[in-house]
């Protein structure tokens, strides 16, 4: 397995993250649980808060803390009410952005998982 400081050079690097994160927003954009959870019209400046943390946890550049400070996600998920339906529409999205990613099996399969437990742990609603 590799460690996070590798994961973003062997995957290929900033247009790796660009397509599943720019994937996963054209799904929650389609998506009738999660769209009404954006607060902004425009989904794009999400998706590069979204595409900058990502990149910057698998070992990529420091521009999500460079502006946005110390991640703190749980924290800023609260305004959202966010129950097992949203977890799981999160993540059926995310699949299929990773899915179509043409990760290999283990880079896959550790993605997946890292995001799977980051998942649960934003749900901060019994419903
Ligand atoms: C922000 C929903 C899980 C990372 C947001 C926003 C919403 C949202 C509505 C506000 C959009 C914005 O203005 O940026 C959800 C839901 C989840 C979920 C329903 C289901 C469990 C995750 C996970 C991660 C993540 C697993 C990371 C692995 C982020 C980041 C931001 C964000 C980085 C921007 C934070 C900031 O800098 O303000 N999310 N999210 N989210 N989410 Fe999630």
């Amino acid at each position: 397995m590799s460690s996070p400081q590798n994961f973003y050079a062997e995957v290929g690097g900033a247009p790796v993250f660009a397509k599943i994160v720019s994937r996963f927003y054209e799904q929650v954009a389609e998506d009738e649980v999660l769209r009404p959870l954006y607060p902004e019209e425009d989904l794009s400046p999400a998706e590069d808060r979204l595409r900058m943390f990502l990149e910057q946890y698998w070992g990529g550049p420091r521009t999500y803390s460079e502006r946005r400070g110390h991640p703190r996600l749980r924290m800023r998920h609260v305004p959202f009410r966010i129950g097992p339906i949203e977890r799981d529409a999160w993540l059926r999205c995310m699949r299929i952005a990773i899915d179509e990613a043409g990760l290999d099996p283990a880079h896959r399969d550790q993605l997946w998982n890292y995001l799977t437990y980051a998942a649960a742990s934003m749900v901060n609603s019994d419903f």
